[in-house]
């Protein structure tokens, strides 16, 4: 019996809704189909508990996270009562920067059931990898001269180091999918960093014969996301460039309510971060409509991420089964309830056992 020991950080507003759904789902995951166990640290660090403690999280919060296989966490940000920047900083954006989770891995998939915005979506199953540490989000550069003569230098960096352990990443799950790695580039108009990141990306595709590659202008990337996504497999790109890609690829799945992410630790020194694309939707707080899936869907990822790849792909049936059946919340055209979602697909899982 493998025994994994989980910290969940629900947050704020949906997060608090979908994070118990998402527990639920593992619990009898775990239970049905035997093998694992799973002990769950709940911790309340949140908006709420800034306004009662003038901090996101306590001064141990990172160690104490630490002692665990992986972080669960709902959402941040209750932006009426705390300014998004204190809370996002203060919790999510430390524990990425302070676990050094260097690689953000976001999959997107047509899945059966909900309509997505393209009119031939053609069962598009793509994954992006996006370098998380460095890149054109840098924080070397300055302003000078305020007002007319302003200037504003904001510098770009890339190491091999950190373009390596991402491309790395990619061609190595690539070999577990169906063998294809398309790298984001712009080395046509950037013409520095960009042909570097070619170079490092020809040197790696070396490493991996048995992967096909091809390297794409970030412009042309985008274009094809829309008019042929079903021709990739998994893309890897700079900071800029992932983050773009990851919102284009939410986007055509049809909801940001079922788009999961993963925030990748890869020195084995702390663990990684699970969390749904989506924020915490104060608009839709409290009212039971939030779509349970991003966050399930998240919980396939980290099962994936822990070794458990048999468990996720099951997880990721029942997930399938369940929205082809018609189960949707609102978001998705549904009128299904946050609970009555995971309740069938609790169902679904106790059937398919
Ligand atoms: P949001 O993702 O919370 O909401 C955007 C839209 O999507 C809203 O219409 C919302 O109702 C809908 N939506 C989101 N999650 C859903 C779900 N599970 N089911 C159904 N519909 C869903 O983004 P927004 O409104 O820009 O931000 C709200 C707060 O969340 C802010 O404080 C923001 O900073 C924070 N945020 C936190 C993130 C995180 O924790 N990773 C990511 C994005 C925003
Ligand atoms: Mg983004």
């Amino acid at each position: 019996m493998k025994k994994y020991s989980i910290a969940v950080v629900p947050g704020d507003g949906v997060g608090k809704e979908v994070m118990p759904e998402a527990v639920e789902v593992l619990e009898t995951l775990a239970e049905v189909h035997g093998g694992v166990s799973f002990s769950f640290d709940w911790y309340p660090w949140s908006c709420d508990y800034y306004l009662e403690h003038g901090q996101m999280m306590p001064e141990d919060g990172m160690s104490r996270l630490q002692n665990h296989n992986a972080v669960f966490l709902g959402a941040v940000g209750d932006p009426t009562r705390v300014p998004d920047h204190v809370s996002l900083w203060g919790l999510l954006i430390n524990i990425r920067r302070e676990f050094e989770q260097v690689i953000n891995v976001r999959p997107a998939k047509n899945l059966k059931g909900i309509r997505s915005p393209l009119a031939n979506p053609n069962d598009f199953n793509f994954i992006v990898v996006r370098e998380n540490s460095e890149g054109e989000y840098s924080e070397v550069g300055g302003r000078i001269h305020r007002g007319a003569d302003e200037l504003a230098i904001q510098n770009a960096v890339f190491t091999r180091k950190a373009a390596e352990r991402t491309m790395d990443y990619a061609f190595q799950l690539a070999e577990g999918r169906r063998g294809h790695v398309t790298s984001a580039t712009k080395s046509n108009g950037i013409v520095h960093s960009m042909p570097f990141w070619d170079d490092v990306f020809k040197d790696m595709s070396v490493k991996y014969p048995d992967i096909k590659t091809e390297a794409n202008h970030i412009d042309a990337l985008a274009a094809f996301l829309v008019s042929k996504p079903e021709a990739f497999d998994v893309i890897v790109g700079s900071n800029l460039f992932g983050d773009i890609l990851t919102d284009l690829g939410a986007a055509i799945m049809g909801s940001i309510g079922v788009a999961p992410a993963a925030n990748i630790n890869l020195n084995g020194k702390y663990p990684s971060m699970f969390e749904p694309v989506h924020g915490s939707a104060p608009d839709i707080y409290g009212k039971g409509l939030a779509n349970p899936i991003g966050q399930i869907w998240t919980a396939k990822m980290m099962l994936d991420h822990l070794g458990e790849t048999e468990l996720g792909e099951t997880l990721m049936s029942a997930i399938e089964d369940v929205l082809a059946a018609g189960v949707k919340t609102p978001d998705l055209g549904g009128s299904y309830k946050t609970k009555e979602v995971t309740a069938e697909m609790i169902q679904r899982l106790k059937v398919m056992a």
